[in-house]
């Protein structure tokens, strides 16, 4: 068996903080260590163009390789296609759902749902206040079958002066979970 390359999924879908996919997608462009699959839905796109000064199309070109959510016969679409995992981020309440339901409607919950099935890591970012039950459901749903609720909770141990560390602070706990070494933020030793 060989190792897996050095791909990574990342979804972006309809929740606020749009920022936080971006980062990551900055993060990974620059390190140039991991090839990134971007999946962007609609409501991603209308979020980076309500909550930034980002043009989808131009938030698209940080990643190595863009697939059409509508595409299901994309190679992310199947198992037999070798990656790290995938994140989705920011990840909202609806696609949370779908993931949780296995619908696999589009690419990005199609995606979501071979990384659970391979066991691969799954990171969901999500992002709502307060939480329903059927959100705290769907989230125990999500863990039982394997994947990680990672909300972008700030802790201010190292003393954030910006958005932007916030940003950075997640964008580190996202990368952790692959593995991949960054230097976002300060450990805590
Ligand atoms: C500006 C804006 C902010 C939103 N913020 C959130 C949010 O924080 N969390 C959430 O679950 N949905 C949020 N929504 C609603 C989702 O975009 C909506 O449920 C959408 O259907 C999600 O679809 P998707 O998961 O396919 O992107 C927001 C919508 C808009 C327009």
């Amino acid at each position: 068996m060989t190792s897996s390359p050095r791909r990574l999924v990342v979804g972006m879908s309809g929740s606020s903080a749009p920022q936080l996919g971006i980062k990551l997608l900055e993060v990974l462009h620059q390190l140039r260590t991991v090839e990134t699959h971007l999946v962007l839905t609609e409501g991603a796109k209308l979020t980076i163009k309500l909550e930034t000064s980002h043009d989808p199309d131009a938030v698209a070109t940080l990643a190595d390789v863009v697939h059409d959510n509508n595409n299901l016969a994309a190679a992310i679409s199947s198992g037999s296609f070798l990656t790290m995992g995938m994140v989705v981020v920011p990840c909202s309440m609806r696609s949370l759902a779908s993931i949780a339901a296995g619908t696999s409607t589009d690419l990005l919950t199609r995606a979501a749902d071979v990384t659970l099935k391979e066991r691969r890591p799954l990171i969901l970012v999500t992002r709502e206040t307060p939480l329903s039950l059927i959100h705290l459901r769907n989230m125990e749903t999500v863990t039982l079958a394997g994947g990680t609720i990672l909300p972008p909770m700030p802790a201010f141990y190292h003393h954030p002066e910006s958005i932007d560390d916030l940003l950075a602070q997640t964008t580190g706990k996202v990368l952790d979970q692959f593995r991949i070494e960054h230097e976002l933020f300060r450990r805590w030793d």
